[in-house]
C-alpha cells in the first residue's frame, strides 16, 4: 500500500499532507486512524514539538515497516531540530527523502502558513525514483530534551470562556486523551489541538511573558530538502 499519514493538531501538517497526496495519488489518512502497518511507499508529514519527534509519531514509527519513508517535518519557524536526522538513527526504515516546511507558529495567531508548495516538487519527484539517502545532523538546543512537556506547560495555559457550552469536542478530539469534564489535566501536551476544534471559540492560549519573548526572537524560515 501506498499513502501519506500525517500527526496535525493545528492544520499545517494536514495541509502540506495533503499536496503530497494529490500529487502523488497516494490515500491520506491521520496517524490516529491508521491501521495498516505494511506500507511500499509512505510519507510521513508531522510537526516538530519542542524540537522534538511527538510521542504520537515514535509510537507509529515503531510499529510500522515501509519499503520507502519520506518523512517531511513541518515547523513554526523557530528551530526544527534534528528530528529527520533521528528518526533515522533510531528507526530501522529505510528513507528515499526527507523536508523541514517552515509553516505558521501553532501559538502565534497572525503568523504565515506554508503555502509554497510548488517548491517541494522536488521531494515528490524524488519519491517517484526512489533510492536511500543519509540525513545529516542539524543542530538542537542541547535542553531541548529535558522535560520538553512541562516546559511548555510552564510557558502556556489554555482558558476556557463562558462561551463554552460543554460540547465535548475538545474531549473527543485531545490526542492525549488529556480533558476530562472540561478540565485540563497533567497529561496535556499543549499541543493547542482543543483551541483549534472548538466550536464556539471557547478556548484561547495565554503565553507566559518568557514564552512570548522567546517566539519573538528572529525565527528561522527555511525550507530545507533532502532528496
Ligand atoms: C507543543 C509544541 C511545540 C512546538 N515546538 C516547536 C519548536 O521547537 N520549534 C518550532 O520551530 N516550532 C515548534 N512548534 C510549532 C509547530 O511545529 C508548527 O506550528 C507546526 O507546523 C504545527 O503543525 P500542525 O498544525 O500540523 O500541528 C511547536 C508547536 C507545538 C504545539
Amino acid at each position: 500500500m501506498n499513502a501519506v499519514v500525517f500527526y496535525s493538531n493545528t492544520g499545517q501538517s494536514r495541509a502540506v499532507a495533503e499536496f503530497f497526496a494529490e500529487r502523488l495519488k497516494y490515500a491520506i489518512v491521520d496517524i490516529w486512524e491508521c491501521k495498516e502497518v505494511r506500507y511500499h511507499d509512505l510519507v510521513l508529514v508531522f510537526p516538530v514539538h519542542c524540537q522534538n519527534i511527538p510521542d504520537a509519531v515514535k509510537a507509529f514509527l515503531e510499529r510500522v515497516s515501509a519499503d520507502n519513508l519520506t518523512v517531511i517535518a513541518t515547523y513554526g519557524k523557530m528551530c526544527c531540530g534534528n528530528v529527520l536526522h533521528e528518526i533515522q538513527q533510531k528507526y530501522p526504515h529505510h528513507i528515499v527523502a526527507g523536508a523541514y516546511v517552515p509553516t505558521k507558529h501553532s501559538y502565534i495567531d497572525d503568523d504565515e502558513i506554508f503555502c509554497d508548495f510548488d517548491r517541494l516538487m522536488p521531494v515528490i519527484e524524488k519519491i517517484k525514483q526512489p533510492s536511500e539517502i543519509v540525513l545529516p545532523r542539524l543542530y538542537k538546543n542541547p535542553l531541548a530534551d529535558v522535560f520538553p512537556v512541562l516546559r511548555s506547560r510552564l510557558g502556556l495555559r489554555i482558558c476556557r470562556s463562558a462561551d463554552c457550552s460543554n460540547c465535548g469536542a475538545c474531549t473527543a478530539q485531545c490526542p492525549v486523551g488529556a480533558i476530562r469534564n472540561g478540565m485540563t489535566g497533567c497529561r496535556c501536551i499543549r499541543c493547542v489541538k482543543c483551541v483549534t476544534v472548538c466550536p464556539k471559540q471557547a478556548l484561547t492560549v495565554k503565553m507566559s511573558l518568557p514564552m512570548k519573548l522567546y517566539l519573538r526572537q528572529k525565527k528561522a524560515n527555511r525550507l530545507i530538502i533532502y532528496i
